[in-house]
C-alpha cells in the first residue's frame, strides 16, 4: 500500500444517479419525482471537474449493479464502459480511484429472487463481482461492501430497507452470505492483480459509531450499550481476526457463526458520523432505544445526529487492533450551514491528526460527500455535499466547506511526508 495520505471525497452511484432497475427505485416514492436524482450519470464530467477544483488525490465511488445487470441474464456493457471512463478520467488527473462494488442497492430481480439469506445469492453476486473486477482496469483500491451491518439492520431487522424483512435468524444467514461474498471477491481481486502484476488493496467500509449509555447510573443502559458496542463496532473486526462471527442480541444467547474472512483485508475502511445514546425501553424492539443528544455542545446535524469528533478517535483506536492500515472511507455532516460544515470537518480531521500522532496507522480520509445527493431514509433534504445541488435546475454551487477542504488538503498534506512507519495501534 502506498505511503502517501489519501485525501478524498466519497459518493455512491445510486445516491447520485438513481437507476430504473434498482430495488430502491420502487421502495421510495420520492424517487418517482426525481428518478435521476442529481443526473450525475449524464453530468459526470462536470462533477469530476469538481474533484480537480478541490485538489483531492483520491475519489471513492460505487458502481450501480442494477445498471450493469438490469435483468438476470442481461449485461449492459455500455454502463461498464461508463464506469471505466470515470476511472480513466480520474487516472489522467492523478486521482486514485477507490471503487465500491456494493453500496446498498441491488437489481430488483436479485432482491426478489435471491435475497441475501438465500444460498443462491452468493453465486449471483459473484457473477457480478467477477464481471466487474475483470472488466474495470486501473483500480488499486476496492471496497467490496459498504456497511454490511447497516444493510443488515435496515434490510433484515428494522425492515426499512429492501428486502424489508424483520427476522434475526434470516439476518444472520444474510450476513454470512455477504461475508462469504467478501472473501470470494477478495480472493478474486488478488488473483487478477497477481496475473497482471498490479497492486490490490481490498476492504469493506464498516460503519462504526460511538455508543454510550443514556444514563451512566442505569445498569441496564450500561449493559445494553456494552452489547451494542460489541455487536455494532467489534464483532466484524473480530470475525476478520478469527474467522468466527459472534453475535449477541440483547436478552438472547450468543451465536457463533463461521465466516471465511480471516485475514481477508488489506486495509480497513471506517465510516464514522456520530455518537448514539442507548437506553433500556421495554416497549422497544429487543428493549433498545437509541437517542441523539448534544452533549459536547457542538450541536446536532440537520438529521438530528450528535456531532462528536472524539468518537472518531475512539473507533480508530478500536479498529487499530486489526494491525493493518486504516482509512476513513466516510465522514460528513448533513447541514445547510456552511460554517457548521467547516467546523465539523475541521474537528474530525483534527481527531484524525491526533490519532496519527498517537501512533494509529491512518492512511486516508474521505469526506462524505462531493455533492448533495439522495439520502436513503431522508430523501433530498440531507445536505451532505461540499457542493450544493439545486434539485430543480441541477446546478452545482460550492459551499464554503469546499474551499475549506482544499485549504486543509494543501496545508496538511505534510502528513504523508512526516509520517514515519507508524507504530501499530494499541490493543483494546
Ligand atoms: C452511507 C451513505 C449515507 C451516509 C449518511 C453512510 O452510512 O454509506 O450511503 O448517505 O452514511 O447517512
Amino acid at each position: 500500500m502506498d505511503n502517501g495520505f489519501l485525501w478524498g471525497v466519497a459518493t455512491s452511484a445510486f445516491q447520485l444517479e438513481g437507476s430504473p432497475y434498482a430495488d430502491w427505485t420502487s421502495w421510495d416514492s420520492i424517487l418517482s419525482e426525481k428518478p435521476n436524482v442529481t443526473n450525475h450519470y449524464a453530468l459526470y464530467k462536470e462533477d469530476l471537474n469538481l474533484l480537480k477544483d478541490l485538489g483531492v488525490n483520491s475519489y471513492r465511488f460505487s458502481i450501480e449493479w442494477s445498471r450493469i445487470q438490469p435483468r438476470e441474464h442481461i449485461w449492459d456493457d455500455a454502463s461498464l464502459a461508463h464506469y471505466q471512463e470515470i476511472i480513466d478520467i480520474l487516472l489522467q488527473n492523478n486521482i486514485e480511484p477507490m471503487v465500491t462494488i456494493h453500496h446498498f442497492t441491488h437489481p430488483l430481480w436479485f432482491i426478489k429472487k435471491y435475497p441475501w439469506h438465500k444460498e443462491a445469492s452468493v453465486e449471483k453476486f459473484m457473477n457480478f463481482a467477477e464481471k466487474v473486477v475483470s472488466r474495470l482496469k486501473g483500480v488499486r483500491y476496492w471496497i467490496t461492501f459498504n456497511e454490511p451491518y447497516v444493510l443488515l439492520l435496515g434490510g433484515y431487522l428494522e425492515g426499512c430497507m429492501p428486502p424489508g424483512i424483520r427476522d434475526p435468524a434470516l439476518a444472520i444467514k444474510a450476513l454470512q452470505n455477504i461475508l462469504i461474498c467478501h472473501a470470494k471477491t477478495y480472493d478474486f481481486i488478488h488473483g487478477k492483480a497477481m496475473d497482471s502484476g498490479t497492486a490490490a488493496n481490498v476492504s469493506v467500509a464498516h460503519n462504526m459509531a460511538a455508543l454510550a449509555p443514556w444514563s451512566r447510573y442505569n445498569p441496564l443502559d450500561r449493559l445494553l450499550s456494552k452489547i451494542a458496542k460489541y455487536f455494532y463496532n467489534h464483532s466484524l473486526l473480530d470475525a476478520f481476526l478469527t474467522g468466527v462471527l459472534k453475535i449477541k442480541f440483547p436478552f438472547r444467547n450468543e451465536i457463533s457463526v463461521p465466516v471465511p474472512i480471516k485475514g481477508k483485508l488489506d486495509f480497513f475502511g471506517v465510516n464514522y458520523y456520530t455518537r448514539l445514546h442507548i437506553r433500556f425501553n421495554p416497549f422497544k424492539k429487543m428493549g433498545v432505544e437509541l437517542r441523539n443528544r448534544d452533549i459536547d455542545g457542538y450541536g446536532l446535524t440537520d438529521m438530528g445526529w450528535e456531532i462528536h469528533p472524539r468518537g472518531l478517535e475512539k473507533v480508530l483506536r478500536y479498529a487499530s487492533k486489526l494491525h493493518i492500515p486504516l482509512i476513513i472511507t466516510e465522514n460528513g455532516i448533513a447541514t445547510r450551514d456552511g460554517q457548521k460544515k467547516i467546523k465539523y470537518m475541521k474537528r474530525h480531521i483534527d481527531a484524525v491528526e491526533k490519532s496519527i500522532k498517537d501512533g494509529i496507522d491512518v492512511r486516508g480520509y474521505y469526506y462524505w460527500s462531493l455533492i448533495d445527493n439522495y439520502e436513503w431514509l431522508q430523501g433530498l433534504d440531507a445536505r451532505f455535499g461540499l457542493y450544493r445541488v439545486d434539485f430543480d435546475t441541477l446546478k452545482r454551487q460550492p459551499t464554503n466547506a469546499a474551499a475549506y477542504y482544499s485549504y486543509i488538503i494543501k496545508t496538511r498534506e505534510a502528513w504523508s511526508a512526516e509520517r514515519q512507519t507508524p507504530t501499530q495501534g494499541r490493543n483494546l
